[in-house]
């Protein structure tokens, strides 16, 4: 690897879905998978494939599948786990384990028990037992910024002198600033003996708001790995954002004289993609991706804009892959350039996935005049809801406002069998939802209800996410329409769907 390059290693499948509300399907994964591939990423973490079996299939499912970037799963210092990645990425192309343990005083006292010496043995058999199945392989150092750098430094050799191709020092926490970050990185790449065998990585959490900074006074430093996520999630405040760290080094040539493979017009799509899947949406000001990222509303700023847009802009919103929301189509819009749009839009779609998003368009259309981007988008990133789940929406009727009863009457095809019901509630979401509830009993609980507009505009589209949690699952689904209330039931079926909670009262039902 030349010096001039940051390695950008994408999480977004593993510690980003590790927090609540984030978890997602294997067919949502692969979505992400690929267009991860797609936009560049040089390593795709899929997934911790010891932690459940779920988690195995994924990795195991993208690793076949991917073409271009290196896939890599998560193991604890534990044989069990190394040998469980191993296996998982079996079919890659290019696999990384990355294991780590912690290195930090308050770790090992009260998490682990354990000794210094203790763990330098484990990092070393740990390590070794990894380069048996592939010689890429990740040593990270759990809380490395509340570490002794003596310690640290010690532990980072033990890894490289038994195979560990990238060392990583994760802020785990989100403890450390950028002065005391880029001292670390320096201390380790000047007094690791062993430092020019291996790739420095940061991987950083976001509890101060400083994840981007640090990282990238890392770089600095000389790590040549950044650790990030799409749209930054992640456990508790989320990690490096992929897009803020990739369009830094981009925009700042001056300072950060260094390339990455990031096709950065696809950064757009990614976003969508990921709050798509979860349902967690960024927030209007968020940097690169945030509604508000490019829009300029004072008089004096737009006087500027108009006259010479780097005036206020530092980089073009198409160099995100932001399209100006322009009109695109519309109902008398043919097969041939719904595809080319297709394509503009940086979507590579088979023949049967084409007809599908063609068919979503034309029932679109017939409802909303004017179809923008956004849509278009939207509609090809939907998840097809699927003729073989048990439960398929069918008619919804519903009645609101101030005057007499909220009801709703909403029809279900319930493994093939139409069934019919009328409700009251506390208005029309709570009717609807009640009325699911009567046609398909379940005990998963209501946890996020979440409603978002496509475009703007009285007639676009409404994204809807419901999050329901059983015993054991938290689970995302998701519906869009261009009526708010059959987008809800919508999305409401799709995570019943995707919980079976009611797969058995459904049997019960139709028989
Ligand atoms: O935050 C952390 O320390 C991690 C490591 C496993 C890299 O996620």
């Amino acid at each position: 690897m030349t010096q001039d390059r940051i390695i950008i290693f994408d999480t977004t499948l593993r510690d980003g879905e590790q927090s609540p509300g984030n978890s997602m399907n294997l067919e949502e994964k692969l979505l992400v998978a690929d267009a991860l591939d797609a936009m560049g990423v040089d390593i795709i973490e899929a997934g911790f494939a010891m932690a459940s079996n779920g988690d195995f299939e994924a990795v195991h499912a993208i690793a076949k599948r991917i073409k271009h970037s290196v896939v890599c799963s998560l193991a604890r210092a534990k044989v069990a786990d190394i040998e469980r990645a191993a296996e998982a990425l079996k079919p890659a192309k290019q696999p990384r384990i990355h294991t780590f343990m912690s290195t930090s005083p308050i770790h090992l006292k009260y998490q682990f028990r354990m000794e210094e010496d203790e763990v330098l043995d484990l990092i070393a058999s740990t390590v070794k037992l990894a380069r048996k199945f592939t010689d890429n392989v990740e040593w990270s150092a759990m809380d490395a910024t509340r570490t002794g750098i003596d310690y640290l430094c010690k532990a980072m050799e033990t890894a490289i002198k038994a195979g560990a191709t990238t060392v990583n020092v994760p802020d785990t926490v989100g403890y450390t600033v950028p002065d005391e970050y880029y001292t670390i990185i320096s201390a380790i790449k000047n007094r690791v003996p062993n430092i020019d065998k291996a790739i420095i990585s940061t991987h950083c959490q976001n509890d101060l708001g400083l994840a981007t900074a640090n990282s990238l006074a890392a770089v600095r430093a000389g790590a040549r790995q950044i650790e990030c996520t799409i749209n930054g999630i992640g456990e508790r405040a989320g990690n490096t954002a992929l897009e803020e760290v990739v369009m830094a080094i981009h925009t700042r040539k001056d300072l950060y004289p260094f390339a990455t493979n990031i096709k950065t017009d696809h950064i757009m799509r990614l976003s969508r993609l990921v709050t798509s899947v979860t349902g967690q949406q960024v927030q209007n000001n968020k940097a690169i991706v945030g509604a508000n990222a490019f829009a300029h509303e004072s008089g004096i700023h737009q006087d500027g804009v108009l006259k010479h847009a780097g005036t206020y802009e530092i980089m073009t919103p198409e160099s995100v892959g932001l399209t100006r929301s322009n009109l695109v189509m519309g109902k008398h819009s043919g097969r041939h350039a719904f595809k080319d749009k297709i394509k503009d839009l940086g979507f590579e779609l088979g023949d049967n996935a084409l007809e599908e998003a063609f068919a979503r368009f034309k029932d679109l259309a017939d409802k909303k005049k004017d179809i923008y981007d956004e849509d278009i988008i939207a509609l090809v990133d939907a998840r097809t809801v699927s003729k073989s789940d048990p439960i398929q929406f069918s008619a919804l009727k519903v009645v609101c406002g101030t005057i007499g009863e909220q009801t709703a009457e909403l029809t279900l095809l319930i493994n093939g069998k139409s069934q019919t019901v009328k409700v009251e509630g506390v208005g029309s979401v709570d009717a609807t939802f009640k009325a699911i509830k009567t046609l398909v009993p379940h005990e998963a609980k209501l946890k996020l209800y979440q409603v978002h507009g496509v475009t703007q505009g009285t007639d676009a589209q409404a994204e809807v996410t419901v999050r329901l949690a059983d015993d054991t699952r938290i689970i995302n689904g998701h519906g869009s329409d261009t009526d708010t209330l059959v987008a809800s039931a919508k999305a409401y079926i799709d995570a019943l769907c995707r919980l079976q909670v009611a797969r058995k009262d459904i049997e019960d039902i139709a028989t």
